[in-house]
């Protein structure tokens, strides 16, 4: 099967990059002010991180007590800057996309992926194969971009309806593959509903703990913030049993 490795198109790359050094996306306004209620407790944990990126959540990991931590990455450029970023022997780096790589059936404590799962085409096996790698008692944090963002089909963001800023759903229950400009064009993710992402972390053999929408801590001064009205990110906290 032919899986997008956007982040490894070097103009795609040097885009996002830009994008985190600017230092005010999802992960500065959304993400890292809930991170105490989001993350499990991770002290002498063992982690693996899938689609770990720059290693971002790698290294949060590692200053919050975790033993260890594993990125799993397909992208080599995004590896290489994770590399760059920390030379902790701690945290170790694997290039793979998560429906391949070949890891130790309960190898982990914790296993997360932050704002990745959505570019996975099949949820349900990758949950399983996430679920597999955990010890009993594991924890899942999945992030991943809401079905409120993903649903739209062609890609259209906010619209002005009356006066109002508005985020048009209008293709919440036509589930697969969504095409957008993104920094470049043909970006591939898939939408799900809500009760398949759920369903299949059921499947998966985990009992959910936790589901949080988190909103920005502040909204942006542009016109109308997207993220300040309709949530960007589902978050899932699961336990294995
Ligand atoms: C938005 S970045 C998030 C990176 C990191 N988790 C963070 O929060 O900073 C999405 C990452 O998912 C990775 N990715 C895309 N498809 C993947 C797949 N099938 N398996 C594993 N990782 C994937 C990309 O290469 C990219 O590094």
């Amino acid at each position: 099967m032919s899986r997008q490795n956007v982040y490894d198109n070097p103009e795609f790359f040097d885009g996002y990059q830009e994008l985190r050094d600017e230092a005010a996306g999802l992960h500065e306004r959304v993400l890292e002010p809930h991170l105490d209620e989001l993350l499990p407790d991770l002290v002498g944990k063992r982690v693996i991180d899938v689609g770990c990126g720059d290693g971002w959540l790698c290294r949060i990991a590692r200053e919050r007590g975790a033993r260890e931590v594993q990125g799993i990455d397909p992208s080599s450029r995004m590896l290489q800057r994770a590399r760059e970023l920390t030379s902790d022997p701690r945290v170790t780096y694997t290039r793979g996309f998560v429906e391949d790589v070949e890891l130790t059936a309960g190898a982990a404590d914790v296993v997360t992926s932050v704002l990745a799962l959505h570019y996975v085409e099949e949820i349900a096996p990758v949950l399983a194969r996430m679920a597999s790698w955990l010890a009993p008692a594991g924890t899942l944090l999945a992030v991943i971009e809401h079905p409120i963002v993903t649903s739209q089909n062609p890609k259209v963001g906010l619209r002005t309806v009356d006066g109002a800023s508005v985020w048009p759903i209008d293709d919440y229950f036509a589930e697969g593959q969504r095409k957008e400009r993104w920094i470049v064009d043909g970006v591939v993710k898939y939408h799900r509903r809500l009760d398949t992402i759920l369903n299949a972390v059921i499947s998966a053999g985990l009992v959910i703990e936790r589901v949080d929408e988190p909103g920005p801590s502040t909204a942006r001064a542009e016109p109308v913030d997207p993220d300040a009205i309709r949530p960007a990110v589902l978050a899932i906290r699961a336990r294995k049993r």
